[in-house]
């Protein structure tokens, strides 16, 4: 792939190495892992094809410069030398926004601020402008990040972040970011053609991310992107795109996908959110105790975010909870148990050791994802 640009995927603690993932499997070159984000060279298409099909990241920024800078000045003068025309513009509306840690300019709104003035220097500069911006344009988004006197400039193609998919009509008390849901499927072995319960599925979160992933559609494929309006851009790159989805996605993949939940109001939101992703009856959806699950297949997949019982008050009846799913899945030994919870005591309660942990964040609740690996039927 050609390198015209640097693209910096955007991740959440802990789902790195998944973003990562996808980037390499997209054909993305020199992709590097870093802390909450992975760095890779892209073309333009690869902008459009990025913010399309990306599934755990949470947005796709585009690097326009890296430097150091101590003082000031230097971040004034450096900023000042990009060059933004090629970028923005003449009539962009590009607002900064910025985050500083361990540097010595640690005050952000002054980075903002420096940063903003270099750029509209430059800009009147370049479009021989005397007044004001207009600023009536497109939106691009400039990002000013500091890191131990380190200075990275991007512009953020995406928009609105990546999770938001376009389908999520409702929602309920402690919905699934979306990326974080289809990082819950991707960290598991599932394939399309297995059966699938979510049985504790609120606003159906999980079994659409999984749906989405089952017939191979890409999750972007309802919504806009911020670079879309930008005009150094060929609308071209993002019509092909689509059209490329369109040629990947597998409709004639057959599911099994339940989402069941014991609240028949969250039942009626996940459909309607299902329908609204297109997803029509792909999906089954079902008002159930998750303690009535009952399968006759030989094997298959459950991926349940639970209660997590952190309200006062309810940890009790949620460990409790956590006891008898142990002890009624455990009638199921072929079948492949995924858990997400903040309850530290869940594989006692559970009363099985899991076959693998990991450390996720949702939000900013440290969770651990709990993986029991079905036995060979
Ligand atoms: C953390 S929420 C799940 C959120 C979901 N992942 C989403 O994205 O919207 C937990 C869900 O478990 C449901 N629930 C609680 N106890 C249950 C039980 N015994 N059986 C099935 N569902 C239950 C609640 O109604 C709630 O919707």
């Amino acid at each position: 792939m050609k390198k015209d640009y640097t693209l910096i995927a955007t991740a959440a603690m802990g789902l790195e190495s998944v973003v990562a993932k996808e980037v390499k499997d997209l054909g993305f070159e020199n992709v590097k892992v870093e802390n909450s984000r992975v760095v890779f060279d892209a073309d333009a298409a690869g902008i459009a094809r990025a913010n399309l099909w990306l599934r755990t990241a949470d947005r796709v920024k585009l690097l326009i410069g890296e430097f150091e800078a101590k003082t000031y000045d230097e971040l004034f003068e450096q900023t000042k030398a990009l060059p933004w025309e090629a970028f923005i513009s003449e009539d962009g509306e590009f607002p900064v926004i910025g985050k500083s840690h361990k540097s010595k300019l640690y005050s952000v709104p002054d980075c903002q601020s420096i940063v903003k003035k270099a750029i509209v220097e430059r800009m009147k500069q370049k479009y021989g402008i005397a007044q004001w911006l207009k600023e009536s344009g497109a939106l691009y988004r400039v990002e000013v990040a500091l890191l131990k006197d380190q200075v990275t400039l991007t512009l953020d193609t995406s928009g609105s972040g990546l999770h938001k998919r376009g389908y999520r009509i409702g929602q309920g008390e402690a919905p699934l970011k979306e990326t974080l849901a289809a990082a819950l499927v991707q960290l598991t072995n599932w394939r399309g053609d297995q059966p699938f319960y979510d049985l504790f599925c609120g606003s159906g979160t999980i079994p659409i991310e999984a749906a989405l992933i089952g017939q191979n559609i890409a999750p972007g494929f309802n919504r806009e992107f911020a670079a879309e309006n930008w005009s150094f851009l060929s609308a071209d790159i993002w019509d092909k795109a689509l059209e490329e989805a369109e040629d990947l996605a597998n409709y004639d993949q057959e599911l099994h996908i339940f989402g069941t939940d014991i609240n028949p109001k969250m039942i009626d939101i996940a459909k309607a959110n299902a329908t609204e992703a297109g997803l029509g009856d792909l999906i089954t959806w079902k008002q159930m105790n998750a303690l009535d699950f009952h399968s006759d297949q030989l094997g298959g997949y459950i991926i349940s975010n639970p209660p997590y019982g952190e309200r006062i008050g309810q940890k009790e009846e949620v460990e409790k909870l956590y006891e008898k799913l142990g002890k009624h899945l455990a009638q199921y030994p072929t079948w492949s148990i995924y858990i997400m919870t903040a309850n530290e005591k869940f594989e006692t309660l559970f009363g099985r050791e899991a076959s693998k942990k990991r450390k996720l964040f949702n939000g900013f609740i440290r969770t651990d994802y709990y993986q029991y690996f079905g036995k060979k039927k």
